[in-house]
This record gives C-alpha cells, structure tokens and sequence, in this order.
C-alpha cells in the first residue's frame, strides 16, 4: 500500500471557505488549544419505558481520540448518534466547541462520520462517492480534485478512482468511507465500529492507518467499539459503558490497572479477582486466614468486604535457579498446577491453592514452567503495588 505523506511546509494553502466547510487545511496541528471539543450536559435518552443512556456528563477534549467502549446494547451508538445529531436526546444538551448545538441539525455541526458498513453509494466510483460531501456543499471543481486527491493519498487510494465499490475488498471500501469523512476537513469525527465487518488482520492494519490519521490531522476523534484490545491500543481516553451508564473513564491504563469496579476490571483484560476483607492499613485477610499486602486501603474502613484485583502477568513464578529476593511487601502463595498452556510466546497457567482458590497466572518465560506437569507444586510471587482494592 503507498500513501504520500506531506509534511507539514508543504501543505497546500488554505483552499476555499464554502457552505459547511470552516476549515479548509488539508493539515490540523495536534496542539489544539486546550478545552473541550464535545460536552454532553444531563444528557440521557429514553424510548417508552427502556433506558438507553441514563442522565450522563461528558467531555471529550479538543484533538483527543477518545473510545466509547462496552457490550452489545451498553449505549455507545446512542451516544454517538446524540454527538452526530441523528437521534434527540430525551434531556439535557449538547455543546461542541462552546456551542450549544442541541437544536442544529446534523448536517451543519461539522462531523464527519464513518460507518461499519461503509454506507457507500454502489453506483458511483471511489472518486464519486469521495467527491460526494464535497458535491453537497458546492465547492468548485479544481477544489474537489485537489480535495479527493489528498484524501485519498492519506489512505492509499491514488489509482482506484474509478473503481465501484463492489470492485474493492472490504478494507479498501472502508478505506473510501475514511476518505469520504476526512474529505472536508471535520471538525469531529466519529466512527461506529468501523471495523467491525474486517477479519482480524485487516482490522489490524486499519487500525494502525486509523491512529496514525488521527496523529496527522489532529481531529477530534470518537471511536465505538466493544472491543476492549482496540480500545486499549487507539485511545487517549476509553469511556466504558455498561447498562447505559459510564463505567469509567480514563486513560487505557488506569483502566487497566485502576479499574474502579469488578465490571471494569473484568470486561478490560483478564484478572484475578478475590473477595477479601479489609485488616489494617495496606493488609486485607483472604480466603480466611491468608493475609496479602495492598496498593490502597484508604476510604476503606477495617472489616469491609472488598475485591482485589491482581492481572494475572504481575505473577511471577518464583524460580530457586534465579534465586530472586523477596521484596519485604511481596505477596507469595504456593499451589499445584492445574492448567498450563502456551500461546504466542506466554506461559498461561492456572494455580489451584490449597483454600480451592484458584489463581490466573501469564508469564512470558518462566523457566520454571516450561516442561512442568500438572500438578507440579509452584510458588509464585507478585508486588504489593499490583494489589488492587477496587473502589466498588
Ligand atoms: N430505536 C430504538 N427503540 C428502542 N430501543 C432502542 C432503540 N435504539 C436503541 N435502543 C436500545 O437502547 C440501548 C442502547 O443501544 P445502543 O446505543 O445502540 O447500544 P450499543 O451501541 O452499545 O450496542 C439498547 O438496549 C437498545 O436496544
Ligand atoms: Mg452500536
């Protein structure tokens, strides 16, 4: 695939300033002005009885790629309907860019939009369908074939211009809704599971083409998807959903190592999970009589019943031939292998402990492991700092 970048002293001039179009540069700068590009005031979306999206505050900065995250049915394409104007909230308001946009209708807020469907029109050819937001809007001729041109180098389309859709496979096709939506320059993009249609290593790819767009046109970006690996690896910021309401929001890490919340913990990687209870400050009591450093206990009083979360890849196997030191914070627990196996370079093993408790643990060589049988007994270690109490 080739795509010409153009470096940032060789963007074309500002082009045309036309109906719907306030930025012509086929360039933005990713050092936006801080501030918030989208806000969702009280918004909530009913239809009769059934909730869609309870009463949610949102805010998506300026330049920020932000994931909407969740299962099937959670209130992603709700959310990002309401943003792109497609459906009305049932209260509250929505501000793009310090405008209060509730009332303008879809066509006019500047978004671009990208489906999993590629919603292209069969009958016209790449350059058609890209030309076509262009078309509407009425912009000149010589502005269109420069407008497309560039659209289409950024996804690396030069000399497909005159295939059909039903000529392309479904990554190009997407590839020609990307241009379409990148065409006249939004000011917000938004994508729906774009990628939902793709196999996996296709998915792959766009999904790298897609971050480094983001990178070059400094956009604005709100991504759907309920694909908690394409979340983690595009996003700034992931907002997961759950039942309608925000889960958390937060950095892909804080996410992942912060979850706030069992729900979030399990629907973002794999994790063990262990009721406890509080004992003292930085120490919870486990499968009774098992004590186990931890990373916070504060706002939780002694006694309270909590989950710990520790992933299972900050599980070390202790192994005597590396005779590793225990730290003095260290948790350490000794069970018989119960599972083992090997994927892509990972040791992924389960520990049953004598309680019946049984322990997730991924590693990427453990000497240790690698012809161990089942049943083998195994000590493995872990860091109080990977010790989570969640918040609830
Ligand atoms: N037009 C509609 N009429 C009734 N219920 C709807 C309608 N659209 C969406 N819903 C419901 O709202 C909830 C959220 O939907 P949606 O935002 O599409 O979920 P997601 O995109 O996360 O899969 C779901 O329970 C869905 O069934
Ligand atoms: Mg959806």
């Amino acid at each position: 695939m080739s795509h010409v970048l153009r470096a940032k002293d060789q963007r074309p001039p500002a082009l045309v300033v036309a109906a719907g179009i306030e930025e012509a540069e086929g360039v933005r700068t990713t050092d936006a002005p801080a501030g918030n590009m989208i806000e969702f005031r009280g918004i909530s979306k009913t239809y009769g009885a059934s909730v869609a999206l309870h009463g949610t505050d949102l805010a998506v900065r300026k330049g920020e790629f932000l994931s909407l995250l969740g299962p099937s049915g959670s209130g992603k394409s709700t959310i990002l309907n309401i943003i792109a104007g497609a459906i009305a909230p049932t209260t509250g308001a929505v501000v793009l860019d310090g405008t209060d946009v509730s009332t303008v209708p879809p066509r006019d807020r500047g978004l671009g939009m990208v489906f999993q469907n590629y919603a292209l029109l069969p009958h016209l050819n790449v350059f058609d369908n890209v030309a076509f937001p262009l078309r509407i809007r009425g912009l000149s001729k010589a502005d269109i074939e420069q407008r497309v041109r560039n659209a289409l180098e950024r996804v690396g389309l030069v000399g497909y211009e005159h295939r059909k859709p039903r000529e392309m496979s479904g990554g190009q096709q997407q590839r020609v809704g990307i241009a379409r939506c990148i065409v006249y320059s939004p000011s917000v993009i938004l994508m729906d599971e774009p990628l939902g249609a793709l196999d996996k290593k296709l998915r792959d790819q766009l999904q790298g083409e897609i971050k480094r767009l983001h990178r070059e046109l400094g956009t604005t970006l709100v991504y759907v998807t309920h694909d908690q690996e394409e979340a983690l690896n595009l996003s700034d910021r992931v907002c997961l959903m759950n039942g309608g309401r925000i889960a958390q929001l937060g950095t892909p890490d804080e996410l992942y190592f912060e979850p706030v919340s069992e729900f979030v913990a399990d629907f973002v990687g794999e994790s063990n999970l262990i009721d406890a209870v509080i004992q003292a400050n930085g120490t919870v009591q486990f499968d009774d009589t098992r004590v186990m450093n931890v990373k916070n206990t504060e706002g939780h009083a002694v006694g309270t019943r909590v989950k710990v979360l520790v992933r299972p890849e900050r599980i070390a196997v202790v192994d005597s031939s590396f005779g590793s030191p225990t730290a003095s914070d260290a948790n350490e627990c000794t069970g018989t292998i119960s599972q083992i196996s090997f994927v892509g370079g990972m040791t992924r093993l389960e520990l049953k402990l004598t309680s019946g408790r049984s322990l997730l643990v991924k590693t990427l060589s453990a000497p240790a492991v690698e012809r161990a049988p089942l049943g083998q007994s195994l000590t493995v270690r872990w860091s109080a700092r990977d010790t989570v109490v969640l918040k609830k």
